[in-house]
């Protein structure tokens, strides 16, 4: 609902936000406006952006992917790159799979919302550290079929992940990385999604006051040199994924060669994906589904596992997500 401010409180409005440093005032003032309930809640709320807080946690959401994402104070504000996580984990979907192979995938029952059994292939979906559970909320618009499970330390996103991912079914446990996971998900994980904390520890101090204020420090401190809890999240996966399952995780471009080394050193076939436009980096790692010999670098994916289990032979699983730049 708009409270309609007359022209010129628009402008004081514009004029605030942009004293406040706010560089894309006028679309701020707009949105602020849309939302806003009553002009007391306007006011409210132009004074809380003005102080610093992120736009997002003031309106209660965040656009994801095209999906409006629920964004409570203190939760992690979902960002543009890691849009391009989603997009790479949810590559294979989009290709159309060989005949041979869609008739030979086994099927997993679903439940339909109306508590009707339908056949159909699902993929099993963990996003570590989901925070607001924005990644996850995407992958289920992006995939389908999903049994999605998500994990985050910080009590309050727990809360925010639960709200976003009600409606898809997700589960959303509090703890530390794979520890509170189901046991029963070792070896079935075909779909691993990551954005954790990677930003070192030192550079904190450099982000912008948005982020160093609002956000929590454990969202974004990744250690010394950032990988602090990429390198646990990468020693732990092959032990979740399912044959030929991917592990997707965020990092910037001068992590990927640590990345990289610690994918391999952990028997995952690694892959870097790259967006110029998102300035984002995803690096892949891939659990072999073939006897060992007869790898095939950079091949895994969503129902990579199925597809073999199935008979098909592991040369034709679909690659999980193109690269746009690089490859390693
Ligand atoms: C950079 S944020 C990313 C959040 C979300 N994936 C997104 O892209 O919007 C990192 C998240 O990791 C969580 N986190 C940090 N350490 C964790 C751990 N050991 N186990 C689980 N979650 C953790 C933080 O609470 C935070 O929500």
């Amino acid at each position: 609902m708009s409270v309609f401010p007359p022209p010129h409180h628009r402008s004081v409005i514009i004029t605030r936000l942009r004293s406040a440093g706010c560089v894309f005032a006028e679309d701020e003032a707009q949105l602020l406006i849309s939302a806003a309930r009553t002009p007391a809640d306007l006011v409210a709320m132009v004074d809380r952006r003005a102080a610093g807080l992120p736009l997002e946690q003031v309106l209660g959401w965040a656009q994801f992917c095209g999906l409006r994402i629920a964004v409570d104070p203190g939760v992690f504000v979902p960002r543009r790159r890691t849009e391009f996580l989603v997009d790479q984990a949810a590559a294979p979907a989009r290709q159309p799979a060989h005949p041979a192979e869609q008739a030979a995938a086994p099927a997993r029952v679903a439940a339909s919302p109306a508590g009707q059994a339908l056949a159909r292939p699902q993929t099993v979906v963990v996003d570590l550290c989901c925070g607001s559970g924005a990644v996850g909320a995407a992958l289920v618009v992006a995939l389908g079929a999903v049994e999605l499970h998500a994990v985050d330390i910080a009590p309050a996103a727990v809360r925010c992940a639960r709200r976003n991912l009600a409606d898809a079914g997700g589960q959303v446990y509090d703890g530390d990385l794979y520890e509170p996971l189901p046991a029963a998900l070792r070896g079935r994980v075909d779909v691993l999604v990551a954005s954790t904390p990677y930003v070192p520890t030192e550079a904190i101090r450099l982000m912008p006051p948005e982020a160093r204020t609002y956000e929590s420090r454990v969202a974004l401190d990744g250690g010394v040199d950032g990988l602090d809890v990429l390198r646990r999240v990468i020693a732990a996966a092959p032990s979740w994924l399912a044959p030929g399952g991917c592990l997707l995780v965020e990092t910037s471009d001068h992590q990927a060669p640590q990345t990289v080394d610690a994918i391999a050193r952990n028997g995952l076939i690694p892959r870097v994906a790259s967006s110029d436009d998102l300035g984002a980096t995803v690096v892949v790692g891939t659990r072999p589904d073939l006897p060992s010999g007869a790898v095939v670098a950079g091949v895994c994916g969503v129902g990579a596992a199925r597809r073999s289990q199935g008979g098909v032979p592991a040369h034709r699983a679909l690659g999980c997500g193109e690269t746009r730049r690089g490859q390693s």
